[in-house]
């Protein structure tokens, strides 16, 4: 005989600490008195998430099979598991007498704990049963035993074996009956037990309908939510308003466990979550050994700014190679011009370009694969040209991390457009995650599981050489080929990260690139902003708009540097490359119409199409400057008439007075004197002031009319250009 219900009262009354019943010695829902036992051949990252959420609660875990190999079968696939039922048949023989333990048998690789033992047990003696199992609404691995199920009239039906929880000899009791072969199911096993009234009966087996221990998500994902507490992240079902302690990723919801897990119990992978890895102990000449494999695979903006910033990142270049495709006959002058300089800092280069022909994804395989054929490669870090990495010491931040695979996050500014997606659609492409927009501006922080990372990122060389040991990581399938690594990546069961404990960069766009222009990226001020800003505006700009720099040679005639070098040196390449000057003539009839009274040798943005981008600059950056300066007077920065000038002693080299049809005036000098030409300047004739040493890249800034009466003076050798915009006409 079974004990009855009654019979279980002295430990029931122990762990409740029902008065006058228990000992007084020993403390009520003692944890000690649970155990979990766990299955698992290897420690994959499924399984260091699980035992970190087991320590994080004080779960006293055992774990079987560790080492040994697998022979229960590809229980993701098809039935098998068997080999569990043995090693806990085994090792239930120890705890056969142990009338006052209990313990739990879950899965280890997709199941995360968000309650304690001591909550576990209340729930699990409430049941008032002996042997607790997890149910789920599919009858597996044989449907035709549905009917054979006794009826539920709420919850879930049917048994599954993921999870259950019992009395020490009642759970021995049940795994002796196991005389099967390794790859048998063992769902299949325990279910035909429980289906059989007698044994049913004999052997105290219930079923937790209602997700009050056991969440098997399959079937289920609607019915869980996340429920944040003060210091604690739970999951709700709200289908029957409990707070499961057993969170399983059941069949094809690992990828849910992976977001739930991402909070549960504690926001665990925040800072690290298990095991970072200390990088100030070893001297710089032993940090890992990184193969970073870069890829130009389509016209990317601002690359020669991307081939620079490889210099510089905060780690020993000795460790580093570098493998680099180019796909873009476009981008072989910046990587010529780069290469010197990479070849001397990096351990070893490799270049494959355009001529080879490669596939993205071949390359992709090819570099991947230089790093895994080399024992000593420790990492293998890939980056695309259009991440523009501009934290130094990124590679640091993502080796502490410890972690097989991780990507640095990365976004448009200002988008929600970035290198992962916070969840996958059932056909396999990108779902937005509850949490994604809070990822991506940086409202939560942390290092997140996601299903896809792209553009960037970190991969362990010892995983290359094992569970990613095959070549055609990229070329799988007829699939984008970041989509196929990540396929291949999360089939393994090896986890995607992203980390946005830091600010790593943002991404290029690359989107509306015209490059038959000699120098597209002079047309992304509004697609790309910051490097626009990086590479066009002067370095001392900002400190314009703090009020510091700027001069006044002759009275309201303001100077301040605005234009870098090389927008100064591409706007008069791109107007030169047109060709067409005015020669001092009217070329049109809106300029005739009274606009450009003193007609000067010049060519219109307009005309070189690259007005818009100028109002843009306009009013992103004069604007701010003649507001602070003429206090009162807001602008839009209206302009129509925006020219390069020319002077030459031969041509045209000087500009009797006149006034501007502006109510101000900027004048920014494109290239040097003494250098470029002798001469020139601006002269203002009611104060008999002149502007004499034009400097490359400064702005002057006067009002047109009334006051500002001036002439430009005579340039007597080379060539001197200006850049005049006439603003609010
Ligand atoms: C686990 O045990 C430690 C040490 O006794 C204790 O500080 C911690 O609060 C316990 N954790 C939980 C979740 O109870
Ligand atoms: C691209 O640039 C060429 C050369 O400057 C120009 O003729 C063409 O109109 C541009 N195309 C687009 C779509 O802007
Ligand atoms: C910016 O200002 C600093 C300090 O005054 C100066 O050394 C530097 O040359 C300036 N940069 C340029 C491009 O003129």
């Amino acid at each position: 005989m079974e004990p009855s219900p009654a019979a279980l009262l002295p430990l029931a009354a122990l762990l409740l600490g029902v008065p006058g019943s228990a000992p007084r010695d020993r403390p009520a829902l003692n944890a000690d008195n649970l155990l979990l036992i766990t299955a698992a051949t290897e420690q994959t990252e499924g399984y260091e998430r699980f035992m970190h959420t087991a320590r994080y609660f004080n779960y006293t875990v055992k774990t079987l099979g560790l080492g040994e190999e697998w022979r229960g079968g590809d229980v993701a696939r098809t039935v098998g598991g068997g080999q569990k039922v043995r090693w806990l048949k085994e090792e239930m023989a120890k705890h056969a007498e142990r009338e006052d333990l209990v313990v739990m048998f879950v899965d280890s690789y997709d199941v995360v704990l968000a309650g304690g033992p001591v909550g576990l047990l209340r729930k699990f003696l409430a049941f008032e049963s002996r042997v607790v199992f997890s149910a789920e609404g599919f009858c597996w691995p044989e449907w035709g035993l549905a009917e054979r199920y006794p009826p539920v009239s709420t919850g879930k039906r049917f048994l599954n074996s993921g999870g259950f929880i019992g009395f020490a000899p009642a759970v021995h009791r049940v795994v002796q009956r196991w005389k099967y072969k390794d790859d048998d199911d063992d769902q299949l096993f325990y279910t035909h037990i429980y289906l059989d009234p007698g044994l049913r009966e004999k052997f105290g087996l219930a079923l937790d309908h209602k997700s009050k221990i056991f969440q098997n998500l399959n079937g289920a994902i609607d019915e869980v939510v996340l429920k944040f507490e003060r210091n604690r992240v739970r999951a709700r079902n709200v289908a029957y308003d409990t707070l499961p302690v057993v969170i399983h990723g059941n069949g094809p919801t690992k990828l849910q466990l992976n977001y739930l897990g991402n909070y549960i119990p504690n926001r665990w992978t925040y800072e690290g979550g298990w095991g970072g890895r200390d990088l100030s102990g070893p001297p710089e000449a032993a940090l890992p050994r990184v193969l970073v494999g870069v890829f130009i695979e389509q016209p990317t903006p601002f690359l020669p700014q991307f081939l620079q910033r490889l210099l510089g990142w905060a780690y020993p270049y000795a460790r580093l190679g570098l493998f680099l495709h180019n796909r873009e006959v476009f981008h072989e002058p910046h990587v010529q011009e780069a290469w010197e300089r990479l070849r001397g800092a990096f351990a070893h280069i490799k270049l494959v370009g355009p001529e080879e022909e490669l596939s993205q994804g071949e390359a992709r395989d090819m570099a991947m694969d230089i790093c895994r054929q080399d024992p000593d490669c420790d990492y293998y870090f890939t980056l695309d040209a259009d991440v523009a990495l501009t934290n130094p010491g990124t590679l640091r931040a993502l080796i502490r991390q410890n972690r097989k695979v991780i990507a640095p996050m990365v976004s448009r500014p200002g988008k929600l457009w970035s290198n992962f997606w916070g969840a996958l659609s059932p056909e396999g492409y990108y779902a937005r995650s509850e949490d994604y927009v809070e990822l991506v501006q940086g409202k939560r922080t942390g290092v997140w599981n996601v299903p896809y990372i792209s553009q960037a990122y970190l991969v362990r060389g010892e995983t290359l050489r094992s569970e990613l040991h095959d070549r055609s990581v990229f070329t799988l399938e007829e699939t984008d080929p970041d989509m196929a690594f990540c396929k291949n990546v999360r089939e393994r069961g090896i986890f995607l990260h992203i980390t946005n404990l830091e600010e790593f960069g943002h991404l290029v766009s690359t989107a509306p690139y015209n490059t038959s222009r000699r120098h597209p990226d002079l047309w992304q001020i509004s697609e790309n902003p910051l490097d626009w800003q990086e590479k066009y505006i002067h370095e001392n700009y900002s400190r314009v708009l703090r009020g510091e720099l700027v001069q006044q040679p002759c009275p309201d005639v303001y100077w301040f540097p605005v234009l870098a070098e090389p927008a100064c040196d591409e706007l008069v390449q791109e107007v030169e490359h047109y060709g067409i000057w005015s020669g001092g003539q009217h070329k049109d009839a809106r300029l005739a119409g009274g606009y450009e009274n003193v007609p000067t040798d010049d060519v219109h943005l307009q005309q070189v199409g690259l007005e818009g981008a100028w109002l843009v600059f306009l009013r992103e950056f004069i604007a701010p400057v003649a507001e602070a300066l003429y206090p009162g007077y807001a602008t839009q920065a209206r302009a129509l008439l925006n020219f390069v000038v020319r002077y030459r002693p031969e041509q045209q080299p000087a500009l009797r007075p006149h006034h501007d049809s502006s109510t101000f005036t900027i004048n920014i000098a494109l290239n040097s004197k003494g250098t470029d030409y002798e001469g020139g300047g601006c002269r203002f004739l009611r104060y008999s002031c002149s502007v004499t040493a034009p400097r490359k890249g400064w702005s002057l800034m006067h009002p047109g009319r009334l006051t500002h009466f001036h002439e430009g003076l005579p340039t007597t050798r080379g060539t001197r250009y200006i850049m005049v915009s006439f603003v609010d006409p």
